[in-house]
């Protein structure tokens, strides 16, 4: 059991002060009922409360998937573009949530997101090797050398250690569908330019086996549940 401000602290609704002046307020609803006791204690797992209207679920963790838009840096601290962090509700961010690695300005598609540093780390270790499925653009028709020589290992310029593609499908004459397990800096973009291509548009359709769902329009975000992180953990997507 847990007190309601230490709960709503927990969530992002600010420091343990905040929280109290907005119980008294009126502004809490704990499971559909108006709670204006700061003190009342409460069983944290899967409890449901409203903050000004607005429905929350405790979570210890939280777990997002965002629909990148291209214009937005995944930067904290953004200098050219608006950054991702401002297309998510306040608590999201008092509660730390950042970006599981990072995609381009310039890059869509799916980002993660999260305050769980154990999972940061699982889905960023080149150790672990998470595929990453992304949608390429190309500049120039792509050939079938080129095609042979991403899923056989580039090197990339200023950096001697050859990177393949785990898998790589040619979709129309210029797209192709690319699968990587590493997060180089600007790497898709990097290996098309070593394969003798250019990348003009780059969407990241799935991580593991998780696919963007077509459902999330840009700019949108979805909690991850259960579900969805243990597809996430699976191998491959089921389905594009
Ligand atoms: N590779 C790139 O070049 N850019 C991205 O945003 C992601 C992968």
């Amino acid at each position: 059991m847990i007190e309601l401000e230490r709960l709503l602290r927990s969530q992002g609704f600010g420091s343990r002060a905040d929280c109290r002046a907005l119980v008294r307020s009126g502004s809490v609803c704990v499971s559909g009922r108006l709670c204006e006791d700061p003190f009342a204690r409460f069983a944290a797992e899967g409890l449901t409360f409203a903050v000004d209207g607005v429905p929350w679920r405790y979570r210890r963790f939280a777990y997002l998937a965002l629909h990148k838009p291209a214009g937005y840096e995944c930067s904290q601290r953004p200098r050219h573009h608006p950054g991702v962090y401002s297309l998510l509700p306040s608590p999201l961010l008092t509660r730390g949530v950042q970006a599981v690695g990072r995609l381009d300005e310039d890059t869509t598609g799916l980002l993660l997101l999260t305050d769980d540093g154990q999972f940061i780390h699982r889905y960023t270790s080149p150790k672990k090797a998470v595929p990453k499925v992304y949608e390429v653009t190309t500049r120039h028709v792509v050939d079938g050398l080129q095609i042979a020589a991403l899923l056989a290992g580039v090197v990339l310029h200023d950096d001697p250690r050859p990177v393949a593609a785990l898998d790589c499908v040619l979709r129309a004459p210029r797209c192709l569908r690319l699968t990587v397990t590493e997060g180089r800096y600007h790497l898709v973009k990097r290996m098309l330019a070593a394969a003798g291509n250019r990348v003009e548009a780059l969407h990241r359709i799935s991580i593991g086996g998780f696919a963007l769902p077509a459902a999330l329009e840009e700019g949108q975000w979805m909690w991850l549940e259960e579900a969805e992180l243990a597809l996430l953990a699976a191998e491959k997507a089921s389905a594009f």
